[in-house]
């Protein structure tokens, strides 16, 4: 943008602190859109909780923050973090950022994340076995309750009454987490029935259980050869002789389990909303699923992580000095929004951007600084790998178990759920036990079987 007498922050919405904050939490996404449009790609916005702050939007000004070094814009002071505590990633700047990040990323890539195939998919089978046939039902909760399997049976390692422990208290703790990050004071402990006495005494329950699980992994003799990735956490922590601290240790596996879960699981119950509004795409798809490929299947996810971004924002905090962005100088203590929602809908960059249309990523790998729903830089998602392999994973296993009905019904609309935007009515679908096409039958298929059925 060209902006003539550029003083240290950009022109925005004059509205009071107060104001924004509440705009912030019933209508962000219409409004950072609105603001966009009168003030440009970075405007000023002064939002009670934020403190002064900065909204952007495009892939030149998220090339120039996600890029910026860790000592100059940090991350580590926001809500998420002070929910989970000190132990959490979410929560860690500089070297001891670094030094986590080096730690957790290893086990969510390459080979080691693709030894989960199987367990993906059984988890995958195990609840599609509940599906009810030829009924419309919303699919959201059961996406929610196969991530949430995967991540305690891959990540916690945990089984038996462990598993079924956590299974059970864990969305409830989400429920209150989410709430917790939406008002604080809302969710203090007032007493044995307000609902941040809830989320303490949960909290006691879950770190007291991942006492037993790491006990029970130290105590294991095959430690060093289990592929969960506590068992990874643990080793990494023994071989450079670090005490195990189990408090932190629990603080980040909440972490993972919070970024991880109800995100990956919206954005399949989104690929499901938008592939049943979508015949010719949900066509190809199914017919694909069918063979050995998945090029389609990597273009269709690409496409809802950038038409339905479950995380509409992320943010930086300028640090110690000034930093210069857009010929602006914004002071210390500044607050930076990114925009994703709006840097993945841009005009300029998509044409017919609220087009669903995965042939853009056909063969094609999507931009780093303009296809942003994982964030970027030094804090782009450690899960994005995962989430995008679990996703292919739980679609080709229900694209070659049913085939999914079409529907003319509108759009679902987004519902903000705390963490993430999910699709409003739990993305219904109707689903039939798959049925080969003509052209796939052969001819044996055609003539009948022993029994004379045709
Ligand atoms: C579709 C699913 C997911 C989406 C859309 C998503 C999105 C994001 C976004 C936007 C950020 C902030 C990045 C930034 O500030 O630049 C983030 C951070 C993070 N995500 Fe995810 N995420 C997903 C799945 C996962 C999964 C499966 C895991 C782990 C199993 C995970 C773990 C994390 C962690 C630990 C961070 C913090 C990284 C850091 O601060 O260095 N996420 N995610």
């Amino acid at each position: 943008m060209n902006n003539p007498t550029k003083t240290s922050m950009p022109p925005g919405p004059g509205t009071p602190g107060r104001l924004n904050q509440a705009l912030f939490l019933l209508a962000r996404n219409r409004l950072f859109r609105r603001w966009h449009d009168q003030y440009g790609d970075i405007y000023f916005l002064d939002i009670a909780g934020f403190g002064p702050s900065v909204v952007i939007r495009g892939a030149e000004l998220h090339r120039k923050v996600f890029t910026a070094k860790d000592n100059v814009l940090h991350a580590g002071d926001n809500a998420l973090g002070r929910l989970l505590g000190d132990g959490s990633i979410f929560s860690m700047d500089e070297e001891q950022h670094l030094a986590e990040r080096r730690k957790l990323l290893p086990p969510f890539h390459g080979e080691r994340m693709r030894s989960y195939e199987k367990l993906v998919e059984d988890e995958a089978n195990r609840e599609m076995d509940t599906w009810p046939l030829d009924e419309p039902f919303p699919t959201q909760k059961s996406f929610n309750m196969i991530t949430l399997r995967i991540i305690l049976r891959a990540v916690f390692g945990a089984e038996g009454r462990e598993l079924s422990e956590l299974e059970e208290i864990i969305p409830p703790m989400t429920r209150y987490g989410q709430m917790k990050v939406a008002s604080d004071l809302l969710m203090r402990d007032y007493g044995r029935y307000s609902p941040g006495h809830r989320w303490e005494s949960l909290t006691a329950r879950f770190h007291e259980i991942i006492r037993v699980l790491i006990e029970k992994h130290l105590a294991d003799p095959d430690l060093d050869e289990r592929i969960d990735i506590l068992a990874l956490m643990l080793n990494s922590d023994l071989e450079q002789g670090h005490e195990i601290d189990f408090r932190a240790t629990g603080e980040e596996l909440m972490t993972i389990l919070l970024a991880g879960h109800e995100t990956t699981a919206s954005s399949l119950a989104w690929t499901i909303e938008r592939l049943t509004r979508h015949p010719e795409v949900l066509d190809r798809l199914t017919a694909e699923a069918r063979t050995d490929e998945n090029d389609y299947r990597l273009a269709v996810i690409n496409e809802v992580l950038r038409i339905r971004p479950v995380i509409g924002g992320t943010g930086r905090s300028v640090f110690r000095e000034d930093f210069e962005l857009d010929g602006w100088t914004l002071p210390a203590g500044t607050r930076i929004i990114c925009n994703i929602r709006d840097t993945n809908l841009d005009p300029e960059v998509y044409p017919e951007a609220d087009r669903f249309n995965p042939e853009r990523y056909l063969g094609k790998k999507p931009d780093t600084y303009s296809w942003i729903p994982f964030g970027g830089g030094m804090r782009r998602c450690i899960g994005a790998s995962f989430a995008q392999f679990e996703m292919d994973i739980v679609l080709r296993t229900l694209l070659r178990r049913f085939d999914l009905a079409t529907t003319s019904r509108p759009p679902e609309r987004e519902k903000f759920k705390g963490l993430a935007y999910a699709p409003a009515e739990g993305a219904v679908a109707m689903v039939r036990k798959a049925q080969p096409k003509v052209e796939e039958l052969r001819p044996a298929d055609l003539v009948g079987t022993e029994s004379g059925q045709a």
